[in-house]
């Protein structure tokens, strides 16, 4: 997409949310899978469903509801984002990610994001959060970054640094947070992949190898993005299935699986979102 295209569609969508709600908003909430439960603790929502911004899509997953849900959660003026589009959906990198720009010209200083991720690390159980330190972006390394194309110079530089895309700050107030709440907050490096097929026992031997500790099909082009665009990110991966590293292991990944785990992860990460919400400053 052009610079100027891609410009309008951005005013065209932030005009679209504004004209429908008119709140302020300084922190992005983007859940995953199984995750929503987390919508239902904003105080005094008002929802501005996808359908009604022009340029966002409309997920076609089960379990991903669209819209955009504006709200209180512990104080700090939030955009909820109920459900995403993914690469694997067959929607261009620009409309993955117009959401969180939006999210950006509306406010939005940070972005806290969860996903649904198979755990790789053999410490890592079903149900388990894991603190996100860092990520490889596959898909990226492969040629699908959301950032290929002319340079937005509104929303950030043509070269951003990824360094320290997880901020150390949140990052610490979320160990810290968990610690006090005898949650066993976990830490890791997330892959991102395409999907949607799960991988092979090889993929995943692969992926141990080159320093991951779970794997998942989204978060890594919002990250891109919102780190482009200078926002802070926390980033979370409730853990929904454990890789099998062989063939001969357990039964294979299924979405009903991943589905499932989601009451098991999301107490856990509701409490580690709301602490460091309450520590925002
Ligand atoms: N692989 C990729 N994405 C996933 C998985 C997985 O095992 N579990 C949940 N999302």
């Amino acid at each position: 997409m052009k610079e100027t295209d891609l410009q309008l569609t951005l005013e065209r969508a932030t005009d679209a949310v504004r004209a429908k709600c008119a709140r302020p908003c300084r922190l992005l909430l983007v859940l995953g899978s199984g995750l929503g439960g987390l919508a239902e603790e904003v105080e005094s929502p008002v929802r501005v469903p996808y359908g009604d911004i022009p340029g966002f899509a409309v997920s076609t997953v089960p379990g991903h509801r669209g819209g955009f849900l504006f709200g209180e959660l512990c104080g700090v003026p939030v955009i909820v984002m109920q459900g995403r589009v993914h690469f694997y959906e067959g929607y261009p990198m620009w409309q993955i990610t117009l959401p969180v720009r939006v999210a950006r010209l509306l406010g939005a200083e940070a972005m806290i994001v969860s996903n649904a991720a198979g755990g790789i690390n053999r410490d890592f159980r079903v149900g388990d959060v894991m603190l996100m330190t860092d990520h490889i972006n596959l898909l990226g390394m492969a040629g699908n970054n959301p950032l290929i194309g002319p340079n937005v110079d509104t929303l950030g530089p043509r070269f951003p640094s990824m360094t320290a895309a997880y901020d150390p700050l949140l990052r610490h107030s979320a160990v810290r947070v968990a610690a006090a709440a005898g949650v066993d907050l976990k830490q890791g490096v997330y892959a991102g992949l395409a999907g949607p097929n799960f991988e092979t026992p090889a993929e995943l031997r692969f992926l141990r190898a080159i320093g991951a500790d779970a794997v998942g099909m989204s978060t890594v082009n919002e990250v891109v993005a919102a780190r482009h665009a200078g926002m802070r990110v926390l980033g979370f991966s409730g853990i929904t299935n454990v890789a099998r590293l062989s063939q001969d292991e357990g039964e294979p990944p299924s979405h009903q699986e991943v589905l499932a785990a989601g009451p098991k992860i999301a107490p856990r990460m509701l409490a580690i979102v709301k602490g460091v919400l309450a520590e925002w400053t």
